[in-house]
């Protein structure tokens, strides 16, 4: 029996009979005599898949592909199994659309293994990771704030993958000043400067911005007047989930 793709949609249609076709193999969505390793997973689906897709307990934000939670609540809520869930998802990480968005030779083996197990059990699942799956990625934009030095200021892309930079929060001295982003994620980011602090909603009229950067460095200088700024990455949907910081300037 070959089932090769099947996306969320052909396993609601499917309904009862995609459980006997796709779960045979027990009933969470864990194999037996396998030992998935779920936070791995989490860490693996954060890096790799979630700048474009939304898992609620993943925390990720991305709206380039389909929202995962939405795209298996109706089958699950039909009584599917997690183990079909996971089925799908190894499907289409080993055989995306050749004319879709989604990259070819993302994950296989032990982390398509992990990656696809984390899914399954956390789709559509209301509240929040606990124990070592709630601390296995840490939390976005949370770390030391950034502080211009000799007309330098460091704000580095979040390296896990999220879509935030390591800070949120940076202050600089007025004058000119050179903004790094350094980038090590393999997702594409820039930063931008806009006056204000319109947060998520913005944008507002950009000051300056930096090229997009996918591993490397991006940097962009300008002169800034005493005030409160806003930084932010220009990819579509990126300031939305949350990339942005305030920059105060003294
Ligand atoms: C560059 C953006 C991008 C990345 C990275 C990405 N995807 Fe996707 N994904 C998409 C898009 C767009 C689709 C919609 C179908 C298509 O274009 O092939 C999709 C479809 C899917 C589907 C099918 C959903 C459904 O409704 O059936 C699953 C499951 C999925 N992706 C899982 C993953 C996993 C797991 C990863 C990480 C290993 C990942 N994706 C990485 C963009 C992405």
């Amino acid at each position: 029996m070959s089932i090769r793709v099947i996306t969320s949609r052909q396993l609601a249609l499917l309904g009862g009979s995609g459980a006997l076709l796709l779960g045979a193999s027990g009933c969470g969505a864990v194999k037996r005599g396998e030992n998935p390793n779920l936070i791995a997973g989490k860490q693996e689906f954060v890096a790799k898949c979630g700048a474009c897709h939304t898992l609620a307990r993943a925390e990720t934000k991305g709206t380039v592909g389909p929202n995962l939670d939405a795209a298996f609540s109706a089958s699950l809520s039909e009584g599917e199994r997690r183990s079909a869930v996971r089925t799908v998802v190894e499907g289409q990480v080993e055989n995306p659309n050749r004319f879709g968005v989604m990259p070819s030779g993302l994950a296989s083996g032990a982390t398509l293994t992990n990656i696809a197990s984390y899914i399954a059990e956390s789709v559509d699942r209301p509240g929040k990771d606990s124990g070592l799956l709630a601390t296995a990625v840490q939390a976005p934009g949370a770390g030391k704030p950034a502080v211009e030095k000799a007309g330098k200021l460091e704000i580095p892309a979040d390296s896990s993958g999220q879509l935030s930079y390591a800070t949120n929060k940076a202050s600089a001295t007025a004058g000119s000043v050179t903004i790094t982003m350094p980038n090590t994620s393999g997702v594409s980011h820039n930063i931008a400067i806009e006056a204000g602090t319109a947060g998520a909603s913005g944008p507002g009229p950009v000051l300056a911005a930096s090229q997009f950067v996918t591993k490397g460095a991006a940097s962009v200088s300008l002169k800034l007047k005493p005030g409160t700024y806003t930084f932010f990455c220009q990819a579509p949907g990126h300031r939305a989930a949350g990339m942005y910081g305030t920059l105060v300037v003294k």
